[in-house]
């Protein structure tokens, strides 16, 4: 095992609590010298190698929080024979096109569960259960502290400040949460996703996303009067005849729909299938113990000999990733001179008061992804209101 921090010790403990399943723990690798262990010292070595080069042991389970350093871990491993278990979505992600071809060169296997939804097992259906279903559409919540921080400021008014602050004190948000409440977070996972639910690899700065960071009271209360909540969502869907497209962004979600009730730091995932029609996954997506369970369950299926087949890449669907396509959204910005930001194909609706503006209407992807720096910068927001994306006819 590599790292022995909040997944390193909730799969220890979901381990021991196990009566299924037997796995010896031959060492741990973790990084500080210091640091007190809950467990004796002659568990642990600070030496990758007396891992990575000991043959006795079969089964590598990274769990470390350095996504480079991890990524050299795991490259080693797959390289040297051994199956590698790992909760790391940055590393797959960001690797995932170079980690497939080296699972198949090498016989070798690498799980990640854990990776994507915490406990939600969302890969392993997309691999087995789907397997042979045409996918409309995915999304969900893939974040636990955006959703833990929109909850708060929606529910009891906190701004996002405040929110955040109270969610970094109960340990929902990292003490840096930029990963998070920019959206990159959920976008490694939206990418993880993509790649078992369409068989293909879009790497994640190809995926337009914007997180929550610009989010602020006035949208709270927009989405309140009209009866909405506001949630950071990752999306993937198919458009036209053989395009795919895929985004995170805030969007607002009327009562009837599953994700509006997937409040705090719980997860969801709402799969669209032509035939299997509308399913929906809830659950605990972060924290050691249910992180751990997912980890615990690509440990027992690869004593099983299970390995990702990655089917729906095999079946080569012949779907390209597009961004020409349109979205309504709400825009909201304070200074009358942002009025004319964003290029809308059609307005649908707006509303201009002394410090509270929106336009609300069709604009296309491409528009949005060039105009992300400035949208991020400004006194702005953008939010996605849930039509569907159409494909863009100019
Ligand atoms: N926390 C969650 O709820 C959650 C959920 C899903 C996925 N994940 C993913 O799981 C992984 C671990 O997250 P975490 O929250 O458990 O992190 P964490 O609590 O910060 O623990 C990180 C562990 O990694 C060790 N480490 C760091 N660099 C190392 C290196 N170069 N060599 C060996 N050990 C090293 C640390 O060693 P020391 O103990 O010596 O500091 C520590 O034990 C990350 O990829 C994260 O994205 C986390």
């Amino acid at each position: 095992m590599f790292g022995y921090g909040v997944v390193g010790q909730g799969l220890h403990d979901v381990l021991m609590e196990s009566s299924g399943f037997h796995a010896d723990i031959a060492r741990i690798c973790v990084k500080h010298h210091n640091k007190k262990r809950r467990i004796p010292m002659r568990y642990f070595t600070f030496d990758k190698k007396d891992i990575l080069d000991d043959p006795s042991i079969n089964l590598v389970v990274e769990l470390i929080d350095d996504a480079e350093e991890a990524y050299k871990i795991v490259r080693a491993a797959l390289t040297g024979g051994k199956n590698v278990v790992s909760a790391n979505k940055k590393m797959v992600a960001e690797h995932l096109d170079e980690l497939i071809d080296l699972q198949e060169e090498h016989k070798t296997s690498l799980l990640y569960e854990g990776a994507v939804c915490g406990a939600i097992p969302i890969i392993r259906n997309l691999e087995e259960y789907y397997d042979n279903e045409l996918l409309f559409s995915l999304r969900g919540i893939f974040n636990g502290s955006t959703n833990y921080i929109l909850s708060k400021m929606f529910n009891e008014n906190m701004d996002y400040e405040e929110a955040l602050k109270n969610a970094q004190k109960l340990g929902f948000a990292e003490s840096d949460p930029w990963l998070d409440v920019s959206g990159t977070d959920a976008n490694y996972k939206l990418s993880i996703i993509i790649e078992h639910a369409y068989g293909l690899y879009i790497r994640p700065e190809d995926i337009f996303h914007v997180g929550i960071t610009n989010i602020n009271t006035q949208d709270m209360q927009f989405a309140r009067e009209k009866g909405y909540r506001i949630k950071l969502i990752p999306y993937a869907g198919r458009v036209g005849e053989d395009g795919l497209t895929g985004f995170v962004l805030p969007r607002f979600l009327t009562q009837d729909k599953k994700l509006y009730t997937v409040e705090n730091e719980y997860n969801g995932v709402v799969v669209e299938a032509a035939f299997a029609e509308k399913q929906f996954f809830y659950g605990k997506g972060a924290g050691g113990h249910p992180t751990g369970s997912a980890v615990l369950s690509d440990i027992s299926a690869n004593s099983f000999f299970y390995a990702y087949e990655y089917k729906k890449r095999k079946q080569k669907l012949g779907l390209s990733f597009t961004s020409d396509v349109t979205l309504e959204i709400y825009f909201r910005y304070r200074d009358k001179k942002d009025a004319g930001l964003l290029d809308f194909d059609e307005v649908t609706e707006s509303y201009a008061g002394p410090d509270y503006n929106y336009i609300i209407g069709r604009i296309s992807l491409q528009e949005l992804a060039g105009k992300k720096k400035e949208i991020l910068e400004r006194e702005v927001s953008i939010i996605n209101t849930g039509l569907k994306p159409e494909k863009r006819v100019s």
